[in-house]
C-alpha cells in the first residue's frame, strides 16, 4: 500500500487530510472520517474497546491526539479483514465464540492480532489493556490462543 504523506493518514488503505478539531482525540477523528468499527468506550484509556494500530502498533485511539496521524498509517478492525477474507485473528474470535454482547471484540482483536509467542504465554497479562464487561475472557483467551470452543456457544 502506498506511504502516507504528510498531512494526510492512510486509513484502512485510504489516504485521509487530518485536520482535526483542536484536542480532538484519533477516536472521535477516525469515526468522524467514518471509522465507525472503532468503539466509544471509557474515554479514558482504561478499556481498550477503541484500539486501533498506528504504524503497525495498538494504541488506545481516545488518548492519543489525532493530529499525530499525520503521515501515519492507521487500521481500524475494518482494514483488517474483510467479510469474504477475515484476519485469521477475526476467524479466531469467530470459532472460538470469543465475544458475548461484543462490545470489547474490536479492541481485542486489535490488540491481540499483534501477539508474538512471547505476549501468548503471558496471557491473561498481554490482554490487561483491554476490558471486557462480560467478563467472557476465558473464550477470549481461547480465541487468543486459537482454539476452537465449537459446542460451548457463544460467551462461557
Ligand atoms: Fe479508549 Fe476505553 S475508550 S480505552
Ligand atoms: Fe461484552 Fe466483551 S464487553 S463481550
Amino acid at each position: 500500500s502506498p506511504s502516507p504523506r504528510e498531512g494526510e493518514a492512510l486509513v484502512d488503505g485510504r489516504p485521509v487530510p487530518v485536520r482535526p478539531e483542536p484536542g480532538q482525540c484519533l477516536r472521535t477523528w477516525l469515526r468522524d472520517n467514518g471509522a465507525l468499527g472503532v468503539k466509544k468506550g471509557c474515554d479514558a484509556g482504561d478499556c481498550g474497546a477503541c484500539t486501533v494500530h498506528v504504524d503497525g502498533a495498538p494504541v488506545h485511539s481516545c488518548i492519543y491526539p489525532a493530529h499525530r496521524a499525520s503521515g501515519r498509517t492507521v487500521t481500524t478492525v475494518q482494514g483488517l479483514g474483510t467479510p469474504e477474507h477475515l484476519h485469521p485473528t477475526q476467524e479466531a474470535f469467530l470459532r472460538a465464540g470469543g465475544f458475548q454482547c461484543g462490545f470489547c471484540t474490536a479492541g481485542m482483536i486489535m490488540t491481540a492480532c499483534t501477539f508474538t509467542d512471547r505476549e501468548l504465554a503471558d496471557l491473561p497479562r498481554s490482554l490487561k489493556g483491554n476490558l471486557c464487561r462480560c467478563t467472557g475472557y476465558r473464550s477470549i483467551e481461547d480465541a487468543v490462543r486459537g482454539r476452537v470452543n465449537v459446542d460451548e456457544g457463544f460467551g462461557g
